[in-house]
């Protein structure tokens, strides 16, 4: 059986290594939706790595902070005080459900049937008009930025054992898996921010 992806080993650069090739870019467009989340919402944050993102979370919020990498989350629980778990989410089990879930770049960790499985866990996680804020890359097809992507996969392959070998279409799997799109917003090149709803509830 294949090993789950493990950045423990990059947890203490990988916010540097963020930075130092796409600048601030890739925390910003974290924020783009966030606006939209409804104050005291209960919200499910998976693979939120270093936590960047907890401090623009709603102060009344309740959030459950998933992520598999024990180092990553050392470095989450230093910003704000929410519920942390540490788990593998294809393993995870919850009886809870959630206004909100919050993927911030890591639908890209995993292959197509991994892919597909955690769309599939995280429609039965949310209440029925809840949102699903994905946050991830996508290829524009310009072969610059297909070679940069590329690259970043085989170095988190490589450092992570991440189980995608390429960049999946993202935005179209959580659609075959019953999502309806809301909004939608992609930044110039490879990353995009949308908020979906399940389809049937809109
Ligand atoms: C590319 S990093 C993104 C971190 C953070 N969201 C950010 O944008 O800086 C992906 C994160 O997902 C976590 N992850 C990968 N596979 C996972 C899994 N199967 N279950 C839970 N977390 C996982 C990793 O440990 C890592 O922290």
């Amino acid at each position: 059986m294949r090993q789950p992806n493990n950045f423990n080993f990059v947890a203490p650069f990988y916010r540097w290594l963020s930075l130092m090739v796409y600048g601030r870019k890739l925390e910003a467009v974290q924020h783009t939706h966030l606006n939209l989340i409804e104050p005291g919402a209960n919200i499910l944050v998976l693979g939120g790595g270093s936590g960047e993102i907890l401090n623009h979370l709603p102060a009344d919020s309740h959030i459950t902070f998933l992520d598999l990498s024990e180092a990553m989350l050392d470095q989450a629980k230093k910003k704000r005080r929410v519920h942390f778990v540490h788990a593998d989410f294809l393993q995870w089990e919850s009886t809870e459900h959630f206004d909100c879930i919050i993927t911030p770049f890591f639908l890209d960790c995993f292959a197509p049937d991994d892919l597909q499985t955690a769309i599939q866990k995280i429609k039965v996680l949310l209440q029925p008009d809840g949102r699903l804020i994905v946050v991830d890359f996508y290829h524009d097809g310009r072969r610059t930025t297909g070679f940069l992507l590329r690259l970043m996969h085989l170095f988190f392959r490589w450092t992570a054992n991440l189980s995608s070998g390429k960049l999946q279409d993202i935005h179209a799997t959580v659609l075959q898996e019953g999502f309806f799109c809301i909004e939608k917003q992609e930044e110039r090149g490879s990353t995009f921010s949308a908020v979906y709803i399940r389809s049937g509830d809109e």
